[in-house]
């Protein structure tokens, strides 16, 4: 079975790191947040993957190639303008032909693979299939309301939410999907709404199977939702003993730490679950549990936590602790001049956002 990935947006929630990178390729313990799909729909039987990327210029297209360094089979499909996500699966509409397909939003984030769901669906009385899951706050999300096993009707992020059962960002359709997506109007946002489109199959009759996700789910679109995805996959690491090996040198690394190859710890403290790249250096550092560290980085005289640092980054010598943050590929914090005086200084991108 084919699938589609819709992976086009312009993540501006996640501003300023999507200047430079597109949402899906932000690191989650070290891997893109795309990579976490596409492991999924190849465990699924998805293998001919379709993904909508705004430009075939985007660094998405670089980085998977054809996707057989990930066991899949890659095709890319342009959504110049974001026009919703039932124009972008409308555009896959040749690419998917006439058979079943599953449809995937890149940046969610699931600690329920739904390999049955995926498996199951071609042989399965349903039209449509729709992952859901609880939230706290469904005026945000895509809503359904349900009766056992089915989907009785979907609204977009409505202001009195039938339920807290959000769609999730898996979608499983047949063919019938594009006649529905012909059929609807743009919403109140102008997009053509795929939400809108899955209530016109429920409409004409179409049986729509409600999955209800199990685990956590994370909609990875903002830095504080990153940053949690990252905590929830280290979360998930099952145990290791502490790494060895010579270039760690008076330091002391816990369970559940992975470290890459040729990475120096020297005189450091590491607490798991935390992963570390290749060729990084920490030194009279402290790095606390739920941190990544991408490759080539440097970590010296400083403390953090709960992070993500991203490749090619340095810290050096900060003052008190480093908490829930997210630094993007070669940003560098050290510590200003200690001559008078005492300054801060910065030098930031559109939408930066520091806390002191
Ligand atoms: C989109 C969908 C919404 C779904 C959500 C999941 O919302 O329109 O139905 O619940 O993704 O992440 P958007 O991210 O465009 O606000």
């Amino acid at each position: 079975m084919r699938a589609i990935i819709l992976a086009a947006g312009q993540g501006t929630r996640l501003r300023p790191v999507t200047l430079t990178m597109p949402k899906p390729l932000v690191p989650v313990a070290n891997k893109p947040l795309l990579h976490y799909a596409i492991d999924m729909m190849r465990d699924g039987g998805l293998t001919d993957i379709g993904i909508v990327v705004n430009s075939l210029e985007s660094p998405i297209c670089a980085q998977l190639n054809d996707g057989s360094t990930l066991g899949v089979n890659v095709h890319y499909i342009v959504q110049e303008e974001q026009r919703g996500l039932a124009h972008a699966a409308s555009l896959c509409r040749s690419f998917v032909g006439d058979e079943p397909f599953g449809m995937f939003l890149g940046d969610n984030i699931f600690q329920d693979k739904m390999t049955e769901l995926m498996r199951q669906f071609e042989s399965s009385p349903y039209d449509a299939a729709v992952a859901l899951g609880e939230v706290s706050d469904p005026t945000r999300f895509g809503i359904a309301e349900i009766e056992g096993d089915k989907i009785r009707r979907v609204v977009e992020k409505p202001k009195e939410p039938p339920s807290n059962l959000a769609i999730s960002g898996v979608y499983m359709f047949r063919k019938s999907i594009f006649d529905a997506i012909a059929n609807i109007k743009p919403s109140k946002r102008n997009e053509l709404e795929i939400t809108d489109a899955i209530q016109y199959l429920i409409t004409h009759n179409g049986n729509v199977q409600a999955y209800k996700i199990q685990g956590w789910w994370i909609d990875a679109g903002k830095p504080d939702a990153i940053i949690q995805a990252n905590q929830l996959v280290l979360g998930d690491l099952p145990f290791s003993p502490s790494p060895e090996s010579e270039h760690f040198v008076q330091s002391d690394i816990s369970h559940r730490v992975i470290i890459g190859e040729n990475t120096k710890v020297i005189n450091s403290v590491i607490r798991g679950p935390a992963i570390i790249g290749k060729n990084v250096t920490i030194q009279d550092s402290y790095v606390g549990p739920y941190t990544s560290i991408g490759d080539n980085s440097v970590i010296e005289n400083s403390e953090l936590d709960a992070s993500i640092v991203m490749k090619d980054c340095v810290l050096r010598s900060i003052s008190g602790r480093i908490d829930s943050s997210l630094l993007a590929d070669s940003s560098e914090v050290t510590s200003a001049s200690k001559k008078l005086p005492a300054v801060h200084r910065f030098i930031l991108a559109e939408n930066s956002y520091v806390q002191l």
